[in-house]
């Protein structure tokens, strides 16, 4: 296991759109251990393969407050989304940020499991937040996008004048 380095925020790598999965071999399960590892360790409660610069769709959850229930989301596609919810988000990529962002109160997931296997999930609350915020990571879309041009400016130059302090 091995904690993987977390892109952050504007790094132009956040803007790439990832490929579908398609070989579910031991370096899949590896990365999706190590990306699960990366994500508890931070800690967050989501993290895309895209924030650890791997640009394949696969994505790593647990919504749970003992961090029991690990969910991995590979080729993940909402089919069916409902309702409307304003959540307060933050992002491992975007550090000590948060805002309201508005998206679909349900949604409904089809995709695979480490092993290829199709399943779906029915999503609701914080889960189904966390799921619709992972995928905008594989389409190369961050939280702050939602956000105000004057409030991207400032939230770049506060990340920018951070990166100073800590480099
Ligand atoms: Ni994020």
């Amino acid at each position: 296991m091995a904690l993987l380095p977390i892109l952050r925020y504007p790094d132009a790598r956040l803007k790439k759109i990832a490929s579908p999965v398609t070989q579910f071999d031991s370096a899949l399960q590896r990365l999706a251990r190590d990306m699960a590892e990366t994500m508890y360790a931070a800690p967050g409660i989501g993290l895309a393969a895209t924030q650890v610069d791997v640009h394949k769709r696969l994505i790593v959850i647990d919504t749970s407050e003992d961090k029991s229930n690990l969910q991995v989301f590979i080729n993940p596609q909402i089919i069916e989304r409902d309702g409307e919810q304003v959540c307060e988000e933050g992002c491992l990529s975007v550090p000590g940020i948060y805002d309201k962002v508005t998206r679909a109160e349900h949604v409904k997931v089809r995709a695979q499991n480490v092993n290829g296997e199709f399943f779906e999930r029915d999503a609701g609350g914080l889960l189904a937040v966390c799921i619709q915020h992972e995928i905008d990571h594989l389409d190369g879309k961050v939280f702050v996008e939602y956000l105000s041009p004057l409030k991207q400016t400032r939230i770049k130059s506060k990340l920018a004048k951070q990166a100073r302090i800590t480099a």
